[in-house]
């Protein structure tokens, strides 16, 4: 009995042994998985590493074969060499792997650590005879734009959509460290914001009958702009923003208009001039532009061929001066310079190149060019607005904002309800967030700083 007691506890004590050794083995075999920018920061030297990615090229020599695999955590690929006899007739270039092995210091200058493997297994094949990209090529903008499903794997793309990324975290902090509540405005609604733009009408894909066409019971659109909803929000919490999908119907096919782009919209009460609302706009760009350098240097770099303008002064000029300039320039203009013309995208470019290719406020323009929600600068010479824009080298028009009119006397029908209690001084302003991203990166055409670019005649993805 004495025996038989004794035997299973020994029988117990050998296994859990056994099975302590297999968990410590498993410990010490589980490789720790790392992304490529992790890993590129060289601060795992000696580590057992597992790396997850795409085939970026391929080289083989005599006793060694080098890969190099992205993750898109980083411009940077990470080197793999791996001898020879690790190679798979699927390991080609486009393909999916997981790579495990040891990271160890580069010989090489260029970059700072490699991965030495000692397992390599393809997730994902891909014929490279099939495969739109070809190892080695430069690929242009337009002809990646054509593979909107895979774009993102170019080095091109995929450092914009990391720039993207940062610059929409940067724009949210400015707005939180400078006290803003953010709201999230309506995608639906009946108010057209003044005729922003042309609209896209929403109605059931099915309705059962005519009546059911009005799902709301007023005829709903996608919005064109979510000024209305901040101009409320600001009656009761000061500053307000938002950042969100926006829609025109126009069927432009321009270098700077999509059907849908993002729109950062503040709203800010209590103004009691331009100044209030220029310097806001001024600090979100330098900010957002300060901290996108600061995280995505080496992706902005791939791109830069203005100097960030982030970096800068913001000129002033008023309309009335704009138009001055335009007047003395010797250059002939397709469309007309007198006062109280609208400026064309060529008299925007004029003006920033005349002002030393730097972003310009414009302000003050005719009343009768802005929406009657502009405040009236009723003691000015000219009948002006209390309006701006802000112009960008290399894309024109990237802000648009106004104080708001808040003297009920000189207000129309449809905001009079919205003044009627407690209604203070006020104003705000829109940001095209593609037009931002063309132009701290100098991307020509708008279609290339959006994941999945809407516009009239394209199809759908
Ligand atoms: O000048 P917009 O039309 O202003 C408004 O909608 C105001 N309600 C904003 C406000 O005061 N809250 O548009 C603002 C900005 C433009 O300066 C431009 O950068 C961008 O939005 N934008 C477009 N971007 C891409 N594609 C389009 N079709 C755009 N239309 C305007």
């Amino acid at each position: 009995m004495f025996q038989a007691a004794a035997k299973a506890q020994s029988v117990a004590s050998t296994l859990s042994q056994a099975v302590l050794l297999s968990i410590r083995h498993y410990c010490k075999k589980t490789p720790t998985k790392l992304r490529v920018s992790e890993a590129l920061l060289g601060a795992e030297w000696g580590a057992h590493v597992k790396i997850q990615g795409w085939v970026r090229s391929i080289r083989h020599q005599k006793v060694n074969l080098f890969l190099h695999v992205n993750d898109g955590s980083s411009l940077q690929s990470l080197q793999i060499v791996a001898a020879s006899h690790l190679n798979d007739p699927l390991l080609t270039f486009g393909s999916a792997v997981e790579v495990t092995g040891v990271l160890k210091e580069s010989p090489h200058r260029k970059q700072p650590v490699e991965l030495e493997a000692d397992e390599i297994h393809v997730i994902g094949e891909c014929n490279p005879v099939d495969f739109p990209f070809k190892i080695k090529e430069r690929h242009s903008l337009e002809y990646i734009r054509q593979l909107p499903h895979l774009r993102c794997r170019t080095n091109a793309f995929s450092s914009l959509l990391r720039v993207r990324s940062e610059a929409t975290t940067a724009i949210h902090s400015y707005f939180k460290e400078n006290g803003f509540v953010q709201i999230h405005t309506p995608i639906i609604t009946s108010n057209d914001c003044e005729g922003a733009g042309e609209l896209f009408q929403v109605v059931p894909s099915h309705p059962e009958n005519e009546e059911d066409e009005n799902f709301f019971s007023v005829p709903a659109f996608l919005t064109v702009s979510g000024q209305l909803h901040l101009e409320v929000m600001s009656g009761a919490f000061t500053r307000v923003y938002t950042f969100g999908p926006t829609f025109r119907a126009e069927n432009s096919q321009s270098r700077r208009h999509l059907a849908e782009f993002f729109m950062v919209e503040a709203e800010i009460s209590f103004t009691q001039c331009l100044e209030d609302l220029t310097r806001v706009m001024e600090d979100m760009f330098r900010s957002a532009t300060e901290q996108v350098m600061a995280h995505c240097a080496e992706d902005v770099d791939l791109f830069h061929k203005h100097v960030t303008p982030g970096h800068r002064s913001i000129f002033r000029v008023t309309y009335s001066e704009a138009i001055d300039i335009l007047n003395r320039s010797s250059q002939k203009f397709a469309f007309p310079t007198n006062w109280g013309c609208d400026l064309q995208t060529e008299h925007e470019k004029y003006l920033v190149k005349h002002c030393g290719n730097i972003p310009v406020f414009v302000t003050d323009y005719p009343y009768d060019l802005k929406p009657f929600y502009a405040r009236d600068n009723q003691d000015s010479p000219e009948h002006t607005a209390a309006a701006v824009d802000l112009l960008v080298p290399g894309v024109g028009e990237l802000c648009g904002g106004s104080l708001r009119e808040e003297r009920l006397d000189l207000l129309r029908a449809r905001y009079l309800e919205l003044r009627h209690f407690g209604s203070v001084p006020h104003g705000g302003f829109g940001l095209g967030f593609e037009r931002y991203l063309q132009c701290i990166l100098g991307v020509d055409n708008i279609k290339d700083v959006i994941p999945f670019p809407r516009f009239s005649h394209s199809c759908l993805l």
